[in-house]
């Protein structure tokens, strides 16, 4: 199979390094808006090949993994799906916008293709995933990250809040993921995808807490309901190339093609 990724950022070139090596993928056509990023890529790996443009390979692969940013998404996810292309989209933060996640599913089944959000950064979906089809109580994320994890942040900037000035475990924020999302675009990803898998963005509870003394970003969820009660926790660490994505999540996008080209599924 002949896929695409866009980005070669942290996510994108994890990926693309790790096609090398799988024997049911072809080809990685890979754009970036950074054409040097792209073009360093193609010359390193072999089954690499970059594109300006994506619109003349679109009838010749079988899927596009958007690993770049919103924008990315909102541009190339609709341009995929009308084509009858499977997208795996990890900046899955751009499905709190309603429209576009409405738009999003709307193509996608009117053309008969997928939409795959990999787990990400945090552990857990799967089986949220499956409680949420019968009656749930309470999901509630509680994400710990050292002070330099929240850079500038205008939410905290505005209640006088200085990450770097903090000595102590404090709580910065306790409310529905549609406003997590609003106040701490940077933790959006892993709120969406528990607010998708489990029971939306305003029913979803997300607590945010800054502690000097973590080196990892602690991503604990709790599940409630009646399949019984869901605990887990990830500490992630930062991906080497780009601190602010953990390393997971571009080991879960790798993971997802894996599933989506290959013929065994575990955990489905
Ligand atoms: N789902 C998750 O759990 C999860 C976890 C971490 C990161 N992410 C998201 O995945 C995405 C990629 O993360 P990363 O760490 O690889 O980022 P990165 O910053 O390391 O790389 C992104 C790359 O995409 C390119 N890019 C950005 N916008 C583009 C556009 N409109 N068109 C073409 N190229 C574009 C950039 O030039 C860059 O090379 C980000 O949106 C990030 O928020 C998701």
């Amino acid at each position: 199979m002949k896929i695409c990724v866009i980005g070669c950022g942290a996510i994108g070139a994890a990926i693309a390094r790790e096609m090398e090596h799988l024997s049911n993928i072809d080809t990685v056509y890979l754009t970036d808006r950074s054409q040097e990023c792209a073009t360093r890529l193609q010359q390193k790996l072999a089954k690499v090949s970059y594109v300006p443009d994506i619109v003349p390979i679109l009838n010749d692969i079988g899927l596009v993994v958007e690993a770049a940013s919103q924008d990315a998404a909102r541009y190339y996810v609709p341009l995929a799906l009308s084509a009858g292309v499977d997208v795996l989209i990890m900046s899955v933060g751009v499905l709190h916008d309603e429209e576009f996640q409405a738009d999003t599913h709307r193509l996608a089944k009117r053309k008969g293709a997928k939409v795959h959000v990999p787990s990400g950064a945090v552990g857990g979906i799967d089986a949220l995933s499956a409680a949420r089809l019968d009656e749930m109580d309470e999901v509630l994320l509680t994400t710990t990250k050292p002070p330099s994890a929240f850079g500038k942040n205008q939410y905290l900037a505005s209640k006088g809040v200085v990450p770097s000035e903090i000595r102590v475990r404090t709580e910065l924020f306790e409310g529905s993921a549609r406003e997590a999302v609003k106040h701490f675009p940077q933790n959006i990803n892993v709120a969406a995808t528990i607010a998708l898998a489990g029971i939306g963005f305003d029913k979803t509870k997300i607590r945010i807490v800054c502690d000097p003394q973590v080196k990892t970003n602690e991503h604990h969820l709790q599940a409630r309901g009646r399949f019984g009660e869901l605990d887990v926790v990830t500490r992630n660490v930062p991906s080497p190339r780009n601190p602010k994505t953990s390393y997971l999540a571009a080991m879960s996008a790798i993971s997802a093609i894996k599933k989506i080209t290959g013929s065994f599924w575990i955990g489905a």
